[in-house]
């Protein structure tokens, strides 16, 4: 695969002599009672221990007799390591805390709360947005939340750089370390790093991390939850090391196949200087060694406390590409050596593709045009809110890629570390967002890191600057946003930016970005585009269509939208609107549909209590698909013959009324039949659905889709009877027992035939047998405010949702959905060793 063989090095570093500090640091085993995961090969002396068990306590935002002493006697920064606070102190008793795992989200488990203040009507409610949980303001004593853990000290720790890498805290938190202030950091979505070697007790300990986190202010319109919520990391590295989130691997074509150059920022921390060596190579997406130049490398003096920059270049042929039909990755791993020790291997995965937004043929990947069939996501799910385990991460991604799905727009924030890891590895593409739009500081330190962060990721095809925001159109809005971007490509020129519009598509901040994204008014495009031939644009959220799933009639008064795919807020679209606009033309690039799932948040269109989460989503909060999941899957996978069927054949009371019956689907024609009688057959139209009005009678209504006029997909919905049972499923039986593993579970109630019953609410209480636990539930009702941290949920549209974790023993676990007056129903999993 290499015919190049010949890196090409170049590199800055001071001179000097070389150090004894750097290379003495020996491979060592996992530590600290947490699960240990190396992130990288053994013998690196990086290595990397996810943090996941903490204790966890509420403080007080008001009363510091309740916020552990925090800012008592205003002497919190008066001695370094005394009088911050009492719960930083390495003695601390925390046994009365709450052992949690991170990622953990505490406002998930906080009751629902209506607003105890009236909102002004000319102002969005900050409650409602929030999805009404009791945190912020209003509510002190649920707003502050804090977290200790021990850090096991190892020997040889001292000579070594300990960094904590934080992936996501929400929000406004203060890193403690043994009592002393370590760091601090205002984002509830950017990632941060603390060192804290100068603060550890290497005679004994103990060594104790602890956070403050503050979650009383927002930084969104939507639920963005509370807490460590994304992975924390110790990264213990030589002295001389490759600098954190310090590789930049580009591609791009050359006459062989793909040119890789490589950029690595190195530092040495040692008090003197080190001479040494770096070699890279880089491993195929079989696992093979594709290049190996160790002959080659570069050598470099870096002064004491010294800074380089070493790039590198390789050329591939016949490189495999990444693409959503075939995420081929590849793993750069880089070498730095002193004196013929290694002091640093660290591995950087990257993909080999090419893309391009243009403003006459759209987004082209590898060449292609490639449509983008996008959905927007906020971050969190049913039962856990934001504090998202991978696997759930990985089975949201799935979701989204059954409806047809191939991007994703993280709105409006940077996204979770193993969100992007998931979607290079699924093949799911990703516009990363940053959240603020602002060229201050504070903004421009999170968006470097964001950058740095995330510029190796296949999946990622373009910097988000900002939504709506209201300088958009404006010379300012201009200005900051140039600045934002001059440094988005210094540090990753491969990508464009863009910027979600929701007006002045023409002006501002519209003129700065690469890519113009239209925030709906999807039939306003054209125009735009004949005004601005030379400018590509795509629909950075579409549809906004509202419904409550298993819904087939408003209900303005118990808050109910019908799921048919007429419903959506006066700026928005149904999903047929917007979707046969963006399809018919090839200029536009894609659409993001706003959104893949619903959120709790912003619950429109009824913001207002008892609401709590929105309607736009495809699916609701549970990931259970609603009828619009379908009208996309049909014409996002035109390959695969599909007809779905909507409402439910339930009716007592209709008879002989016309119910208003719709098939989505992709084939030619569409038959539908009431109890084995054809009702006629229609020809299905482009990017379209099929209406008939069908007088009630209990029975069969089956749709079935012709395609050369052979019958190619069937869909039919029956009559059930009363309740009698309960059905349940796993998305898969087979889990790890490695403490993180999730399995999603989904419980039915069915009729005696199993016909599942359209209105069934039955109060379902899960369940397990062996080494696994319910760690939340949900069932997709937006006016739901039972507990989501619970093991009992009442079922919403005959479904609910039960989110099982693994243990760490190795063997069965039977889960088991009881409801009274219903036949339970058993699934059987089998956790294997991690
Ligand atoms: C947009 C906004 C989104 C969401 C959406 C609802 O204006 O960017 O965050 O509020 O509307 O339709």
């Amino acid at each position: 695969m290499l015919d190049r063989r010949a890196f090409v090095m170049a590199a800055a570093g001071a001179a000097g002599a070389l150090g004894a500090a750097g290379g003495q640091a020996a491979a060592a085993t996992g530590a600290g009672g947490d699960p240990a995961v190396p992130a990288t090969a053994p013998s690196s002396p990086r290595r990397s221990t996810r943090l996941a068990q903490w204790r966890f306590h509420l403080g007080h935002a008001a009363d510091m007799a309740r916020d552990f002493g925090y800012g008592r006697d205003q002497r919190t920064f008066a001695k370094a390591g005394t009088g911050t606070a009492d719960a930083a102190q390495p003695g601390f008793d925390d046994s009365v805390w709450q052992a949690v795992q991170v990622p953990h989200d505490w406002a998930a488990a906080l009751p629902f709360a209506a607003p105890v203040s009236a909102v002004a009507k000319d102002r969005e409610d900050a409650a409602a947005a929030h999805g009404f949980k009791a945190i912020g303001r209003d509510w002190p004593g649920n707003s502050i939340g804090w977290y200790r853990t021990a850090i096991a000290v190892e020997p040889g720790d001292r000579d070594r750089i300990l960094t904590l890498h934080f992936d996501g805290v929400f929000r406004d938190c203060v890193v403690f370390v043994n009592g002393y202030i370590v760091g601090t950091s205002a984002s509830g979505y950017a990632p941060f790093l603390v060192e804290i070697g100068d603060f550890l007790d290497y005679d004994g300990g103990p060594n104790v991390v602890t956070l403050r986190v503050d979650a009383t202010l927002g930084e969104g319109w939507f639920y963005e939850g509370a807490g460590i919520y994304r992975h924390v990391d110790l990264v213990r590295t030589a002295p001389v090391h490759v600098a954190p989130w310090g590789s930049a691997v580009r591609t791009e074509a050359s006459a062989t196949g793909a040119r890789v150059a490589v950029r690595l920022d190195l530092a040495n921390r040692a008090r003197t200087a080190a001479t040494l060596m770096v070699r890279h190579h880089v491993i195929g997406p079989d696992g093979e060694r594709v290049a190996a130049l160790p002959d080659q490398a570069l050598t470099l003096t870096l002064a004491a406390g010294g800074e380089a920059v070493a790039e590198a270049m390789v050329d591939l042929s016949a490189p495999r590409l990444w693409s959503p039909a075939s995420p081929s990755l590849y793993r750069l791993v880089s070498e730095l050596l002193v004196d013929g020790a290694l002091v640093d291997r660290y591995e950087t995965v990257f993909g080999i593709r090419f893309l391009r937004f243009d403003a006459a043929r759209g987004f082209l990947l590898n060449g292609q045009p490639t449509k983008l069939l996008g959905t927007c996501n906020h971050q969190d799910h049913a039962g856990v809110g934001t504090g998202i385990p991978d696997a759930l991460h990985r089975w949201r991604i799935a979701q989204v890629q059954e409806m047809g799905g191939n991007a994703w727009r993280s709105a409006h924030n940077p996204p979770a570390t193993a969100l992007l890891d998931l979607a290079d590895a699924m093949g799911m593409m990703m516009i990363v967002e940053m959240r603020r739009n602002s060229s201050d500081p504070e903004a421009m330190g999170e968006l470097e890191r964001i950058v740095r962060r995330d510029r190796n990721h296949p999946c990622v095809i373009a910097w988000s600057l900002g939504n709506e925001e209201p300088q958009q159109g404006t010379a300012r809005g201009a200005r900051i946003t140039t600045v934002m971007q001059d440094r988005v490509r210094a540090l990753d020129p491969t990508r464009p930016t863009t910027f979600a519009f929701d007006h002045s598509w023409d002006q501002g901040t519209a003129k700065v970005v690469d890519v113009v994204g239209f925030n709906y008014r999807t039939d306003r495009i054209e125009a735009f585009h004949q005004a601005h031939p030379t400018v590509p644009v795509y629909g950075s959220e579409t549809g906004s269509t509202v419904a409550t799933r298993g819904a087939y009639a408003n209900d303005p008064a118990a808050h109910v939208v019908r799921a048919y795919d007429t419903e959506h807020p006066w700026w928005a679209s149904t999903a047929e609107a917007w979707w046969s606009i963006a399809a018919e033309r090839p200029y536009i690039a894609g659409g993001f549909i706003w959104t893949g799932f619903d959120y709790r948040g912003e619950p429109t269109p009824y913001p207002a209590w008892p609401s709590v989460s929105s309607y736009f989503g495809v699916m609701d909060l549970c990931g259970f698909p609603k009828d619009d999941f379908y009208y996309y899957r049909a014409w996002w996978r035109p390959d695969r013959p599909l007809v779905h069927l909507l409402p439910h054949w339930t009716w007592p009371g209709k008879e002989g009324q016309p119910i208003e019956v719709w098939v989505h689907g992709n084939c030619a024609e569409v038959e539908l039949l009431l109890n084995g009688r054809s009702l006629g057959r229609k020809a299905m139209p482009r990017n379209r659905h099929l209406v008939w009005q069908v007088p009630y009678q209990p029975g069969r209504i089956e749709a079935r889709g012709y395609d050369h006029g052979r019958i190619t997909a069937r869909d039919e919905r029956r009559t059930a009877g009363v309740a009698a049972a309960l059905r349940l499923t796993s998305n898969r039986t087979r889990l790890v027992a490695n403490g993180t593993d999730i399995a999603m579970l989904m419980a039915e109630v069915v009729d005696a035939r199993g016909t599942p019953v359209p209105d069934g609410a039955a109060a379902i209480d899960f369940t397990v047998a062996g080494d696994g636990r319910i760690i939340g539930v949900g069932n997709g009702d937006p006016t739901s405010h039972e507990p989501d941290v619970a093991t009992r949920r009442t079922s919403f549209h005959a479904l609910a949702q039960a989110i099982l974790r693994t243990g760490t023993t190795p063997g069965g676990v039977r889960v088991t959905a009881r409801a009274e007056g219903l036949r339970p129903a058993t699934v059987q999993l089998f956790a294997h060793q991690a």
